[in-house]
């Protein structure tokens, strides 16, 4: 998405004014490149494993466009690591993302309710105007859109 884009451009450079140099090291996804990402993941840990961390095929958020991963420059130790999080840089973009129409996705400690581990990388782009309202919910996304997290081949059963 440019418009993401063009906003995580904005976001890295007020950073770099605080003395951190961000960079998304992974952002839009081709079904195709989700599949061999997801099959390598299988393929290593076990499909139980690999679904806690990474989604099935046309099911990721990185196929939208609207997925950032965040880390910072030359610390590449900390890229889609929960360490990520306790860094510097990390604490910066959990506090600010929102200005920028960023949200993280997948918080510590809630996976029951998004499907995922905590992944303070993985950021999606919602527009500025709702990301201050989820940020300042200090609610998930499934719980602000009071949406239920479905897992990928769970058929949808009930309509509200
Ligand atoms: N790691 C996130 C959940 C994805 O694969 O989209
Ligand atoms: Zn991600």
């Amino acid at each position: 998405s440019k418009e993401a884009r063009a906003s995580f451009s904005e976001m890295a450079a007020e950073a770099k004014l605080s003395g951190y140099e961000l960079v998304a090291f992974s952002t839009y996804r081709s079904f195709d490149y989700q599949s061999q990402l997801y099959e390598r993941y299988v393929s290593n840990d076990g499909q139980e494993a690999a679904d806690r961390y990474s989604a099935r095929p046309g099911y990721s958020e990185h196929q939208t466009g609207l997925a950032f991963d965040i880390g910072e420059e030359l610390f590449e130790e900390h890229f889609a690591s929960e360490s990520f999080g306790e860094t510097e840089a990390g604490k910066w973009v959990a506090a600010n993302a929102a200005k920028y129409g960023f949200i993280m996705r997948y918080p510590k400690g809630k996976e029951k309710i998004t499907g995922y581990m905590y992944e303070p990388w993985h950021f999606r782009y919602i527009g500025v105007e709702q990301a201050g309202k989820v940020y300042e919910s200090k609610l998930t996304l499934e719980e602000y859109l009071n949406l239920q997290f479905r897992k990928a081949e769970a058929p949808i059963t009930d309509h509200e």
